[in-house]
């Protein structure tokens, strides 16, 4: 694989995250933005096939089955932004149905280069739609495109795929509320919640058979290895995900087989890991469905439509900003 050349800007931030999160009090840590380099993105876009991971296809089929009835809800004219692009498969649902009634500035947003150029490529050549990505961290580009804004557009936000649950309960109102800040009233966000459901077909979901989890999430440490010159042996280390009850939430973890210790020179670290010690990767938090009209309400929000997939308990929520 040809490595492009990594910015000093990148490899400085990327060291001081791992170096925190790595190295704090308790629970070992690693940010879970770090998953999707070129090999991540991959690997994601592999995990979203699999059999066992609904979630992907259940966004999609609502999206395909209610793309114009959310669309003809909307107010006129609006331009889209999408937090988290990935490859933008499923967005062509939103754009072509839009496309119909007027021209479409399209602005994807994502902090990974791969990701923006799969979806520029996916999207690009729709009639009537003009594709402008940022490379930015969700926020940033959001209010970059806010900003940019003709006086009588309004704006539909996206942000589907569930990944309001990769953030704490606390931390993901507090992003909603965040995001209700930068829009103006009658604007919408499209929001994309995961529902809780069996719990053997959740755990699955997040621990396929065919290790291609296991492999996205170990894909982190040999991102580490690679981008950050440390020696993690990733032999020593199994995929882990949890149903954490309390919290209604899957964790992904990386257990640590056997008492080692690693190096990261570019963060100046050593890390001694117990036997069985984890480092926690990600969350997952699933929702109830009569939770998102009340999440909303709390962020300056009312929920105008919800749709549920009948397959894979999945909810597709369009919030409008009061
Ligand atoms: N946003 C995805 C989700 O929560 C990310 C994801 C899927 C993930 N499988 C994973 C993250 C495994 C870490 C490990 O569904």
């Amino acid at each position: 694989m040809a490595t492009p050349a990594l910015s000093l800007r990148h490899v400085s931030a990327f060291a001081a995250d791992v170096r925190e999160s790595l190295t704090k009090a308790g629970q070992r840590e690693l940010p879970s933005k770090y998953l999707y380099d070129e090999v991540g993105s991959a690997l994601f876009e592999t995990i979203c096939v699999l059999p066992e991971y609904g979630l992907t296809r259940a966004d999609a089929r609502l999206l395909e089955k209610h793309g114009e009835e959310i669309v003809s809800r909307l107010p006129s004219p609006v331009q889209v932004a999408e937090l988290g692009s990935g490859s933008g498969k499923k967005t062509r649902w939103i754009l072509e149905a839009l496309s119909q009634r007027q021209k479409t500035y399209y602005y994807p947003i994502e902090i990974s280069p791969f990701a923006l150029a799969a979806c520029e490529k996916e999207l690009g050549h729709i009639d009537m739609v003009s594709i402008v990505g940022y490379e930015q961290p969700y926020l940033e580009g959001l209010r970059t495109v806010a900003e940019g804004r003709a006086e009588e557009d309004h704006l539909l936000v996206l942000f589907l795929g569930s990944t309001i649950g990769n953030f704490d309960r606390d931390a993901g109102e507090t992003f909603l509320r965040e995001m209700r800040e930068i829009l103006q009233p009658g604007d919408a966000l499209l929001l994309g919640t995961d529902l809780e459901k069996d719990v053997e077909l959740q755990m699955l979901a997040y621990d396929d058979p065919a290790g291609v989890t296991a492999a996205f999430n170990l894909n982190l440490l040999a991102r580490i290895n690679r981008e950050l010159g440390a020696d993690f042996d990733l032999r020593c280390f199994r995929h882990e995900a949890l149903w954490n009850f309390a919290e209604r939430r899957i964790e992904m973890h990386l257990r640590s087989t056997r008492r080692q210790t690693v190096h990261v020179p570019a963060a100046s670290l050593r890390v001694m890991l117990d036997e069985d010690e984890t480092i926690w990767t990600e969350s997952s938090h699933k929702y109830q469905a009569e939770e998102v009209p009340e999440m909303a309400a709390r962020t300056g929000f009312r929920c105008e439509g919800q749709w549920i997939d009948a397959e894979w308990p999945f909810a597709q929520n369009l919030l409008i900003a009061e």
